[in-house]
Parts: C-alpha cells; structure tokens; sequence
C-alpha cells in the first residue's frame, strides 16, 4: 500500500454506503488535514445501479460487478456495507484473499462469522476494522481495543439500538404509538432494511456479541445471548415504569459473574436518575466497567448516514497510517478469544417488575404474595389500584433480587391461579 494514498471500494450504496460515498468525494481535504493521507473513492458496487445514481455517484464509479474492485490494484481497501450475510461474507473472504483490507459496519455477519472471517485476515495478513458495528458514531471499539487495554473488565452495559431506543423515547416521551414511531426511526434511517431484527432484540444481541468478545476476550457464540425486544412490550407498562420512577429502555448486558459469563438483551427498567435513562431518541450509550477506570461511559448517535460514516471513514484513514494493521496483527483480544463458561439463564440475577392481572376477589392478593415467598422473592413494593369487586385488575409488583429461575417458576405458578386473567408481565430493573 502507498504511503500517504489509498483507493477506496464501497460496497452496496444504502444509508451508510450513500454517507460514505458522499464524504470521500467531498471531505477529502478534511482527511488529508486531520490525518495526512489522500483517500480516493475508486468504485461503488451496488447490484441496483439507480440506487447508487441516485446518492450522486458519478456514473464512472458504478458497477455492479464486485470483481473490478478485488481486480483493482489501487484499490487497498473494500468497505463492505451490504450488510446482511451472504453476499457479504463471501465478498469480505474474497477481499480478505485478493490483500485487500476490510472495513465493515456488519454485525450481523461479525457475529455469526466473525471467527472465519478474522481467520482469514491474519491468515492474508490484511485486517479487518469494524468501529463502525456498534454504536454508530461512537468510539466503542477503539475504547475496548485501545484505551482501555490496561483494564480487566467486568461489566459491559449499554443502548446499542437507535432504532429501538428512538421508539421507546417517542412512545414514552410524546405518547406515539409503536407503529408510528417505528415508521418515523425508518423514516430517518435508522432502522435496518427489515426491522424486525432491530426491534426483537437480535441487532442489540450481535452487538453485544462483538462488545463482550472484546472486553471479555471471549468467544461468544450468538445462542449464548438471552434474547426479548421491544416488540411485544405495552403502553401500559412504559406507564407504570413512569409511576414507578424509571424509564424503560431496551439494554445489551455483558457481564462476568462467579458462575461465568452472563450475556443478555432485554427491556429494562431503569431509574431515571442513571445515566442510561437520559439517552434518548437515536443516541446510544455504553457503560464499560474497568478495575482500574472504574465506569466510564460513552454516548453519541448509533445510527443513520452520517454519523456512522464517521465511523467508517476513521477506520480507513487508520487502515492508511498503518496503526490498525499493526494492532490487528498484535492484539491477542482481536482473534485469539478464550473459551469462557457462560452463566445459565436460570442463575442470573435481577430486581423485576411484575404486572399481575387478577379478579378482585378476597385472599388473591396473598395467595400471590405466597407463591413469591415461596420461592424466596422478597417485593420492594407492590400497588393496586381501588376497583370494582370481581373485576380484573393489575397488581404492580418489584422485587428486591431475585435468580431468574426462582422468578420464572413463580410467575408460572402464579398465572395457574383461576383468579388470574391474563399472563403476568416481567421487565427485568436495571441495579
Ligand atoms: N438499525 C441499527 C440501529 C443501525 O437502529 O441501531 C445501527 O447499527
């Protein structure tokens, strides 16, 4: 590779490929200032060729053929922003084989493939960057991989979903429904081509695949993550969460307990005097706990063109001063993972927020209360609201901590009583 100058593909011309594209045609004065090379934009891949007229790429860069930029010999570095995994993987394996360098924003495929795909890069003695995977904008990768390499790291917590994130503060803060919120986070170009992965929780959980690797230096296969979106979450309980003091966000949970690792995405509940509970719309924020740093934390937007351009375009100019080569090829926590246990799901353990639905008729409230003892559930607070006898209605419960076994047991026993008159609700409260 030349030093000071380097020909840049990108691939697939969506909202982050058209962000790219436009910044290495316009800001290239920029780069040259901040980081002292040259980046050249050599072609844009895109299998729709109108897509990519229409971002305003010059007809010249177009192609629909892959193989020109693994054929160019001025092109060193391959962005890979199709997303999804095949073509994607097959195109990242044959950048990686021809020496060229790759940079990507795919979780998905780093999560399930991430292993082949880093194999394969030190294998050709090429790298592989990905800042910008998680968390759009924000310097996540570089803070596990660079700035806190002096930490062994306990406890990694964030928002890592924009889409997600943007949804539950419309429908908390400006009382949207869920539909028109997830249009408006689609609108803005937050959300991925299918959402549905945004919203069930599968896109946090890819991300917090690649976080928990890097900071636990673990191998983290994706079915070890616990998984629930926001997608069959209800009004009702955003409101509840306001009565009660917190503000309900969807969090990626990584975690070292005494029984193993604990990785998990879940609704959460969480008081609104913590940091994670002022994030709000398409920001996202992660917490990393370090022995020596303490908890330190980062925020900035997670999703859409530009910001995660910022990402992207980083990750080049480090592919062109050499540094990520050289920590690719170093840093053991990039591809030489343990083989950690993983804490069952049973034995994890959480404060809950409960929504019993029950007739009001005598002895209900104690038979619950019983079947939570029982099972030693201690509660830290429980409320009903005055109705109207034989009625159903909702007991609001939280807990003190309680092993996620113990708590799944109980709402079972619980939801066979004949009083009850719907499935009990369980959110899980952020300590
Ligand atoms: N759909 C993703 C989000 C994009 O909403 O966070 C950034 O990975």
């Amino acid at each position: 590779m030349p030093k000071g100058s380097i020909g840049v593909a990108v691939v697939g011309c969506g909202i982050i490929g058209s962000a790219v594209s436009e910044a290495l045609r316009n800001e290239t004065a920029l780069f040259k200032q901040r980081a002292g090379v040259t980046l050249q934009l050599r072609h844009v891949i895109e299998r729709d060729k109108d897509r990519a007229r229409q971002a305003a790429i010059p007809e010249k860069l177009i192609s629909d053929d892959f193989s020109i930029a693994l054929k160019d010999p001025q092109t060193h570095v391959i962005v890979e922003l199709i997303g999804g995994l095949e073509p994607a993987r097959t195109f990242v394996l044959q950048a990686l084989k021809a020496g060229k360098h790759v940079v990507t924003a795919n979780k998905y495929l780093l999560a399930t493939h991430g292993k082949e795909i880093l194999a394969a890069a030190k294998k050709a003695g090429t790298c592989v960057q990905f800042e910008a995977s998680c968390g759009g904008a924000i310097p996540i990768i570089a803070a596990l991989t660079e700035s806190l390499l002096a930490n062994d790291i306990s406890r990694v917590v964030g928002i890592v979903n924009g889409t997600c994130n943007y949804i539950l503060t419309q429908m908390t803060q400006n009382g949207q429904s869920y539909e028109a919120a997830l249009k408006g986070a689609q609108d803005a170009g937050y959300a991925e081509r299918d959402p549905t992965f945004d919203v069930n929780g599968t896109d946090s959980a890819h991300k917090l695949a690649i976080l928990s690797s890097l900071a636990f230096g673990a191998e983290v296969p994706f079915d070890k993550i616990e998984v629930s979106g926001i997608d069959k979450l209800s009004d009702v309980d955003l409101k509840y969460a306001r009565d009660l003091g917190y503000v309900c966000k969807l969090l990626a949970i990584g975690e070292k307990t005494e029984g193993g690792l604990s990785l998990r995405v879940h609704p959460t509940f969480v008081s609104v005097d913590q940091m994670l509970a002022n994030v709000h719309g398409s920001f996202n924020a992660i917490s990393v706990y370090g022995h020596a740093a303490g908890q330190t934390l980062y925020y900035g937007r997670g999703a859409g063109g530009k910001p995660t351009s910022s990402a992207v375009i980083s990750d080049i100019l480090e592919i062109a001063l050499g540094t990520a080569q050289l920590l690719f090829a170093n840093l053991p926590i990039l591809t030489d993972k343990k083989k950690l246990n993983f804490l069952p799901s049973s034995q994890i353990i959480s404060r809950n927020y409960l929504r019993v639905t029950a007739l009001d008729v005598p002895g209900v409230l104690a038979h619950i209360t019983n079947i939570l003892s029982k099972h030693g559930i201690s509660l830290a607070a429980i409320n009903q609201p005055e109705s109207k006898v034989g009625h159903s209605v909702p007991i609001v419960i939280t807990t003190h901590e309680a092993k996620d076994g113990a708590v799944l047991k109980a709402i079972k026993e619980i939801d066979q009583l004949k009083t009850i008159t719907a499935p009990t609700v369980r959110i899980r409260v952020l300590q």
